[in-house]
């Protein structure tokens, strides 16, 4: 059973070298893609404030996203590479941080309450194999210390799973 630790929230490095030190546990001897997004979905969504999604979208063409494992309200399922944040982190093969969703061009409402986004792209063998996807329900809310510690998140995943 997963008990959720306390995590220190006194610096934000500090709480991603916790996180990450979780998730390595959290998908240890475990490969498939799945199970592990899921999980990690939900490590990430219980454990840090102010999220009102976080969740998976994987490339399953080379033009469209569709749905992953996540947490949060019922989302958009497919969304073209280049279209909205999650399809410009794919094009860009690079991290998006939108401080405003409102002010990012095309980008995608699935939740009315979202200000802002951060997403992470899934690059593997030097294929981009999807995105990590984060809303928060305020303006603003994810800086640099949470793009590093979210990338981190993302190289364990990766390197647990078979993708
Ligand atoms: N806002 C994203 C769409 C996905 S939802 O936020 C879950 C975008 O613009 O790509």
């Amino acid at each position: 059973m997963f008990e959720a630790a306390t995590l220190s929230h006194d610096n934000k490095p500090e709480t991603y070298r916790e996180l990450g030190q979780m998730l390595e546990a959290l998908l240890q001897g475990e490969s498939d893609a799945i199970a592990n997004a899921a999980n990690m979905s939900a490590l990430i969504f219980t454990s840090l404030p102010d999220l009102n999604w976080a969740g998976f979208y994987f490339l399953k063409s080379p033009d469209e996203l569709v749905l992953g494992p996540f947490q949060g309200k019922p989302a958009c399922v497919r969304i073209q590479v280049g279209r909205g944040v999650c399809g410009t982190s794919v094009a860009k093969r690079s991290t998006m941080l939108v401080e405003d969703v409102h002010a990012f061009p095309g980008h995608i409402a699935c939740d009315a309450a979202s200000r802002s986004e951060l997403v992470v792209p899934l690059i593997k063998g030097g294929k981009v194999l999807g995105v990590l996807d984060l809303d928060a329900p305020i303006p603003a809310r994810f800086d640099a210390d949470d793009q590093a510690g979210m990338e981190r998140l993302v190289e364990i995943f990766l390197a647990a799973s078979e993708i």
